[in-house]
Order: structure tokens, then C-alpha cells, then sequence
């Protein structure tokens, strides 16, 4: 395994400017839309357990089931884009995590890829909600291209301290994958704009919109990777100070 730890202890962001009328009208649509999405998500889930399908009506069911999966991400991107503009606020970081699993489960299943996770009891913690779910999506769908022809992906938060320096307390985001890795010497370039190795299909902005997003937290990023065959895989690591 290659190491690859990146620290950030910058002091914080400042708050910027109070969100403007239109702003908290946005917000506010989008938080009462929430309420009737979940419930039809609920009522797709229901459907789909109790009801019997063709292959074809399942795959329909599938899609009307992702389709309200991402009006609710819009709805939650916009409420997480007002409050974000404040400060971080308390959010629960394996609901976050749960909720992105959800939503992009289709993904894994269609790809052989099963998911394991481990939450920790409390995972309650001030974070910059809009911007940290950008970093799970990002470790997720980096996760599932790594992983073309199946494997695992372990998702866990667990209540951590710092390795090293001021010794903090916080969270611990790992997202694990047994995909093909990342060789010892593009380990550091990731996280470099625009670096991508996939070609028209990628932009290469993720890794380094994840090292901002951390720096904004105040947060340390690991990676260890190996290219190893029979043991090849990658470890993502966030940790998220409570302070
Ligand atoms: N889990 C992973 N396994 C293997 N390689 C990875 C993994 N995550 C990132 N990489 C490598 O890092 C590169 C940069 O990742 P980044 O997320 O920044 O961009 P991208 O995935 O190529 O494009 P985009 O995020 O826009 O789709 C990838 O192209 C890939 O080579
Ligand atoms: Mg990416």
C-alpha cells in the first residue's frame, strides 16, 4: 500500500454574506417539497416489495424510484446551499452517507458491486452539509469506475481522533474500494485539476474539488492505494474535526 496523507489545519472559512429573500424562498420550497418526496419514495418501496413484475416494470420501477431520489438531492442541494453560505451546521454524517448509498445503489448493483457499511452510534457533527455530500458523491462514483467488473465498496464513519499534530476529536469518513487502484506514481497527481485518467469521460475536478472541500473543514485526507493484483484497492479517509 501507497500512503498519501494530506493535511489541512487552515483556521476555517469566514462566513460569507446572509442569504438574500430569493434565497430563503428557494430554500424554503425546496425544504416543503422534501416532505412529500420522502413519502412517495416510501410508497415506490412499498410497491415495489408488494407487487409482483415483468423485467420490464421492475426496470420502470427502478427508474421512477431514482428519478425522486435525485428531485429530493436538487431539493436537499438547495437547502444545503443556503445554510452553507452561513456556517457549518450539525448534520448526522451517516445519514448523509446512507441517503448518497441510497441513491446511487442502482449504480453498485448493476456493476456486481455489494456495499458494506458501519456507522458509529453518534455521528452528529458541525459540518458544511452541500459541500460534504459533493465528497461522498465524488469518493463514490470514483469508487464504482474503479470497480468495472464488481468487487466491494466499505463505507464506514466512526467517531476518531488525529493521528498526529493537535490530536482532535471527530469523525472518521472511510470509503474503501477493491477496485483497481491507484499506481505509487499518479498517487499525488489526483489530486491535481484536471488530472484524469478516464479519458473524455472524466473532467479530473473531483479530487481536487474533495482536497478544497476538506481544507474548508479544516479536515485531514488519506489515501492509501495498491495496484497489487488479487489485492488491489483504494482507502479514502476524511477526517473531520468536532471543533
Ligand atoms: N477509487 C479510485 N480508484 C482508482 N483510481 C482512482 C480512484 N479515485 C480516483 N482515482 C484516479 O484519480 C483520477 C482523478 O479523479 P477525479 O475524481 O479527480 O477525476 P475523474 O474521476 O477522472 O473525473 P470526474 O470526477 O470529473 O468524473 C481518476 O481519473 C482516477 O485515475
Ligand atoms: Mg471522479
Amino acid at each position: 500500500m501507497t500512503n498519501q496523507p494530506i493535511s489541512f489545519r487552515s483556521s476555517g472559512q469566514s462566513p460569507s454574506a446572509e442569504p438574500g429573500r430569493e434565497g430563503q424562498l428557494a430554500a424554503s420550497v425546496a425544504h416543503e417539497v422534501n416532505n412529500p418526496l420522502a413519502a412517495l419514495l416510501n410508497i415506490l418501496y412499498m410497491i415495489e416489495s408488494e407487487a409482483t413484475f415483468t423485467a420490464q416494470g421492475r426496470s420502470y420501477m427502478k427508474l421512477a424510484r431514482e428519478e425522486v431520489l435525485r428531485i429530493s438531492q436538487i431539493a436537499h442541494d438547495a437547502m444545503d446551499r443556503i445554510r452553507d453560505t452561513a456556517a457549518p451546521r450539525e448534520s448526522n454524517v451517516p445519514a448523509l452517507l446512507g441517503e448518497l448509498l441510497a441513491f446511487y445503489h442502482s449504480r453498485f448493483e448493476s456493476r456486481g458491486i455489494s456495499i458494506l457499511t458501519r456507522y458509529c452510534a453518534d455521528g452528529d457533527l458541525a459540518v458544511y452539509a452541500g459541500p460534504l455530500r459533493q465528497v461522498i458523491s465524488n469518493l463514490l462514483l470514483n469508487a464504482a469506475d474503479a470497480m468495472p467488473e464488481g468487487g466491494r465498496l466499505h463505507a464506514r464513519v466512526s467517531a476518531a481522533q488525529e493521528w498526529a499534530g493537535a490530536k482532535r476529536l471527530g469523525l472518521r469518513l472511510t470509503i474503501a474500494d477493491t477496485g483497481y487502484g491507484i499506481p505509487p506514481d499518479k498517487l499525488s497527481k489526483v489530486f491535481v485539476p484536471f488530472f484524469t485518467t478516464k479519458g473524455e469521460r472524466g473532467s479530473g475536478l473531483g479530487m481536487s474539488l474533495i482536497k478544497d472541500i476538506v481544507q474548508k473543514h479544516s479536515g485531514v485526507l488519506r489515501v492509501r492505494s495498491s495496484t497489487k493484483p488479487g489485492h488491489s484497492g483504494s482507502i479514502f479517509s476524511i477526517f473531520l474535526p468536532a471543533t
